[in-house]
């Protein structure tokens, strides 16, 4: 089973650039899912029922969230109905939607689960504890088991990863907005990524405005961020392959694809 993994779709560049590159890397690596992060795709901040439905419009599958995920009041509206979406499965019980569902891939089911982490960042339930219970349940039904862990820390995303090593397909980071250049397929046969990068401006601050950041930091004084919506692009993310089978990860690669829309050069000049 190919799937493409696309890292947090920030603001309208991030929009653009999907809907840009997208077609283009289905013709590189036709996968059979398409999976993007999509909590800051509204302006950095959440997402909206328009921009759901525009995603799946142009080819996306499935949607995963992050600790960005209620920024946009619209979700409340739109979440109960929303079957390609998923937001971290460790949000305290009762919380509007879930973190785990099933999507029939040809013959096969893939199982997507949406996770978050807890080092510098909210103190959710367990998410290790809640992973291994997800596991259980997505076992029943198939064995190709695919993780966005969105976390702040190396080390917390690493150390799920090698917890799960074996238990699942894939387990690949978001959050950070920085592409790690770690993919590998650990021994028992989960492909993993410390994080898969950030889709949108590339000359911002994780996609902010660089000048609010940088006046943030040098008084401490609070600032207003505001998305990048126009200069270079950039999309970054995975490309893996599952064995049918077994749910073993047989190829784990990621992709980074800048681009100037308003440059006569094309991406190639830039390389994948
Ligand atoms: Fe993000
Ligand atoms: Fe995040």
């Amino acid at each position: 089973m190919r799937i493409l993994f696309i890292g947090d779709i920030v603001g309208s560049l991030g929009r653009k650039a999907l809907k840009t590159y997208l077609p283009q890397l289905k013709q590189k690596y036709h996968p059979q899912v398409t999976i993007v992060n999509g909590e800051n795709a509204a302006g950095g901040r959440g997402i909206t029922e328009k921009i759901y439905k525009e995603f799946l419009q142009n080819g996306v599958d499935v949607i995963t969230m992050g600790n960005h995920t209620w920024d946009n009041r619209d979700i409340f509206e739109f979440i109960d109905d929303a079957q390609k979406l998923l937001r971290p499965a460790n949000f305290p019980a009762g919380t509007p939607g879930v973190g785990l569902r099933f999507f029939k891939v040809n013959q096969a089911v893939l199982a997507v689960i949406n996770l978050q982490a807890r080092s510098f960042m909210a103190p959710l339930d367990d998410p290790f504890a809640a992973a291994e219970q997800l596991i259980q349940q997505a076992l029943e039904k198939t064995p190709l088991i695919f993780i966005d862990f969105h976390g702040e820390t190396t080390s917390e995303k690493l150390a799920m990863a090698w917890f799960l090593d074996g238990r699942v397909s894939a387990l690949i980071g978001t959050h950070t907005h920085v592409q790690t250049s770690d993919a590998r397929i650990l021994p028992e046969g989960t492909g993993y990524l410390t994080d898969a990068g950030m889709t949108g401006p590339r000359d911002g601050i994780l996609g902010m405005k660089k000048e609010s950041v940088i006046e943030r930091f040098r008084t401490q004084l609070p600032h207003r961020f505001e998305v990048v919506e126009s200069g270079v692009m950039q999309l970054n993310g995975a490309f893996i392959e599952l064995d049918t089978a077994t749910g073993k990860c047989q190829k784990i690669e990621t992709i980074h694809w800048e681009d100037d829309p308003l440059s006569d050069e094309k991406g190639d000049e830039y390389g994948w």
